[in-house]
């Protein structure tokens, strides 16, 4: 098992990318930390990861508040003893044009992926540093942080996980972001019909014209393969892999 005796924080773990990946994670050994805002959704999380004989614990988070994210870290340190990966995968979606977008309704998302990013890594960090065995953290970004992508303004991390790449790289700990195409999550379920509304298009031309439209196959990205790439960030042995962001996406955009 690629992680055994680790120890994990997935946020927003309660759903969809993060709920995947921490069930992953946790079938390869690792001790996982649902941490999400919504704490009866994150419990079922954790019922499910034990169902399957794995261990994980719940834990009540809002990363855009600094008392709620360093409360929660440090019950998961109480619990398990240490943190070897940070998963920063809370997020939401507010989609407009930018002169559309209310301040704030900016403020709200640039809150809950950059102020929440920010405030897990700080609060993880020390733990990493004075472990000796240093630590993994890895951003869930969007192929929307490389690709100009019209209503979605607000996609900026992984500049931040350069810096914390060249910070943390004395004391073995790399940064990585996980850019994916379009997943069906409830996230994107959701949008699906707002886009339609906003577009003046059916659900149908959203999916094919729209999301999928520059994929090599018109297929969508599953959690499957989201939780794939961050196995492999999880439990790559060295910084040779570090400050990189890796695009999951059929396709759609190529570096
Ligand atoms: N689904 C996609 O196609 C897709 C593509 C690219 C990137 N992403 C990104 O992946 C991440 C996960 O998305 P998803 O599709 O799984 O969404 P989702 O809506 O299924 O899950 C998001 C989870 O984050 C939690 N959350 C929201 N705000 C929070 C906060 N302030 N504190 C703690 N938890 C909070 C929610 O309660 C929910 O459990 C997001 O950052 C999203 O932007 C998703």
């Amino acid at each position: 098992m690629k992680l055994n005796g680790r120890t994990a924080i997935v946020t927003g773990a309660a759903s969809g990318l993060g709920r995947h990946i921490a069930w992953r994670f946790a079938r390869e050994g690792a001790r996982v930390a649902i941490a999400d805002l919504n704490l009866a959704a994150a419990d079922s999380s954790v019922a499910e990861i034990k169902a399957s004989g794995g261990q994980a614990l719940s834990v009540a988070m809002d990363v855009t508040a600094e008392k709620s994210v360093n409360d929660g870290v440090a019950a998961v340190i109480a619990a398990f003893g240490g943190i070897d990966i940070l998963v920063s995968n809370a997020g939401l979606q507010i989609v407009h044009s930018l002169e559309e977008f209310s301040l704030e309704e900016w403020k709200r998302l640039i809150s809950v992926h950059l102020d929440g990013a920010f405030l897990t890594t700080r609060a993880c960090l020390p733990h990493m540093y004075g472990s000796g065995r240093g630590g993994s953290i890895i951003y869930m970004g969007s192929v929307h942080s490389k690709e100009a992508s019209i209503l979605k303004a607000p996609y900026v991390l992984i500049g931040l996980a350069k810096v914390v790449a060249k910070e943390g790289a004395k004391h073995g700990v790399r940064a990585n972001v996980i850019c994916p195409g379009f997943v069906r999550t409830p996230l994107v379920d959701r949008q699906i019909p707002e886009q339609a509304n906003l577009l003046g298009i059916s659900e149908q031309a959203v999916i094919r014209d729209v999301m999928l439209k520059d994929t090599v196959d018109g297929q969508f990205t599953t959690v499957e393969d989201v939780a794939e790439v961050a196995l492999l960030f999880a439990s790559f042995p060295s910084n040779a892999l570090t400050g990189q962001s890796l695009v999951v996406s059929h396709g759609w955009h190529m570096q």
